[in-house]
């Protein structure tokens, strides 16, 4: 199959990396298509660690188009900063290896201080633990149509007639927070430092993707975050500020959704969450400990600690069918290796009845009570496996189980953060 779209099939951090990395190795395109630089990446290769955030993970293999879609928030200061960090490690990029969407809306200073300010003056209950990188806010302007986009750095008069547009809004906003006005003289001569540097990788991705497309180019559409972050299906209001689900993928650079071929969805073997939000089977206990300490759930972006807890069946059987996943790629395996006892969450328990799916009413989540279903662990290891004849009977079982359960084959079985340690069960790639 030509093109193949990976997200995130809980609250993120599922190990999307390496797998795209992967799968990135046998694309020609690697296309971000949501999200922003709350994203984090971290990638292995030859001994040598890339931490990526707002890049593609595609840049860092020669030979590749990297693209940045009009579905992400940029910021570009960042941006540079992060090209400059990969530079020094000799990753060559170049406005032939990456192109960025012209009407990709930026991320303006003025956004992150808005997130923080917010999150701040927020108490608890209407926080929502965001990554304070100005996602949430830039995606507002988007739809509020007074974004700065990466075409109007190209003219300095529509340059200066969209930040006029922006303060417009944002200096009574910031008032009320008690936040200083907005200096637009320095904004502009900001921007204006930046276009040079960011406008020689502007492109009409659409254009280019359909192009890539038509010459049967091999496709990798890279999500961010999880889709039970997706500001529509996810646990709303704790949830990111674009769409996460596969549908993004298409809107997200500019194509129809009938050039998707396969979608894969990466799903930890166990469940974690960073921020706020609805947890149901987070474990304040000391195998959610475990689980945290042995599958070093720490965030890329933030440092912060996750939330952990047992699989949640019932949760990734949902975002299969929002996002329409063909198989998934199972991380983390190892973390399980060890438990005595096993738990999967197969519905819930919501005022004496059986759910098969998390309702979305919000006093309703809050009553939802998991149902589980428990499987004897093993106590032998299965990191580093490379084939089923590794692995342990119960946790093929295991494995078996949650394919049942979720009503969705495992394609990829990953069970180590080094590449090798992978078994391959469908190439999403092949023909
Ligand atoms: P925001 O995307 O910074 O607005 O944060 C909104 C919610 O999404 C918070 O709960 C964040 O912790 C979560 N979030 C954003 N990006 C990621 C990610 O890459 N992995 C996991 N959680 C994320």
């Amino acid at each position: 199959m030509a093109n193949v779209v990976v997200v995130g099939a809980q609250w993120g951090d599922e190990g999307k990396g390496k797998i795209v990395d992967w799968l990135s190795e046998r694309a020609d395109v690697i296309a971000r298509f949501q999200g922003g630089h709350n994203a984090g990446h971290t990638l292995v290769i030859d001994g040598k660690v890339y931490k990526l955030h707002a890049l593609p993970s595609g840049v860092v293999r020669g030979g590749k188009l990297s693209v940045i879609g009009n579905g992400v928030v940029l910021d570009p200061w960042h941006l540079l900063n992060e090209i400059a960090t990969v530079r020094a490690q000799g990753v060559e990029i170049t406005p032939e290896t990456l192109i960025i969407a012209e009407n990709t809306p930026l991320i303006m200073p003025f956004h992150g201080e808005l997130d923080r300010a917010r999150e701040e003056a927020a108490s608890k209950g209407t926080k929502i633990g965001t990554t304070g990188r100005g996602i949430g806010p830039a995606y507002e302007d988007k739809v509020g149509r007074r974004a700065i986009r990466v075409a109007d750095l190209a003219d300095a008069a529509t340059l200066e007639a969209r930040v006029d547009r922006a303060l417009q809004h944002h200096d009574p906003l910031r008032k009320g927070l008690g936040v200083e006005a907005i200096d637009r003289d320095a904004l502009i001569a900001l921007l204006n430092e930046v276009a040079g540097e960011i406008l020689p990788f502007a492109a009409p991705v659409w254009k280019v993707m359909n192009e890539k497309r038509k010459a049967g180019k091999r496709i990798l559409f890279e999500g961010a975050q999880g889709a039970l972050l997706d500001i529509d299906f996810g646990t709303y209001p704790y949830v990111t500020s674009s769409n996460v689900i596969a549908g993004q993928a298409a809107t997200g650079v500019g194509i129809g959704p009938n050039s998707i071929d396969y979608v894969l969805g990466i799903v930890k073997a166990y469940t974690t969450r960073v921020g706020e939000g609805p947890f149901p089977t987070e474990l304040e206990d000391e195998d959610g400990n475990r689980l945290g300490t042995r599958g070093h759930e720490f965030g890329t972006t933030t440092g912060r600690k996750r939330r952990c807890g047992w699989f949640d069946a019932c949760l990734v059987r949902q975002t299969c069918a929002t996002s329409g996943i063909n198989g998934i790629s199972l991380t983390k395996l190892d973390v399980l290796d060890g438990f005595k006892t096993l738990k999967i969450c197969t519905g819930y328990e919501l005022d004496g009845e059986r759910m098969d799916y998390l309702p979305t009413a919000a006093d309703q989540q809050a009553r939802c009570r998991p149902i589980y279903e428990e499987m004897e662990g093993w106590s032998e290891s299965t990191e580093g496996a490379r084939s089923w004849a590794d692995l342990p009977a119960n946790a093929i079982k295991y494995v078996r189980r949650v394919e049942e359960l979720i009503d969705c084959p495992v394609a990829l079985l990953s069970t180590s953060p080094e590449r090798e340690d992978t078994i391959l069960v469908t190439d999403p790639f092949a023909d």
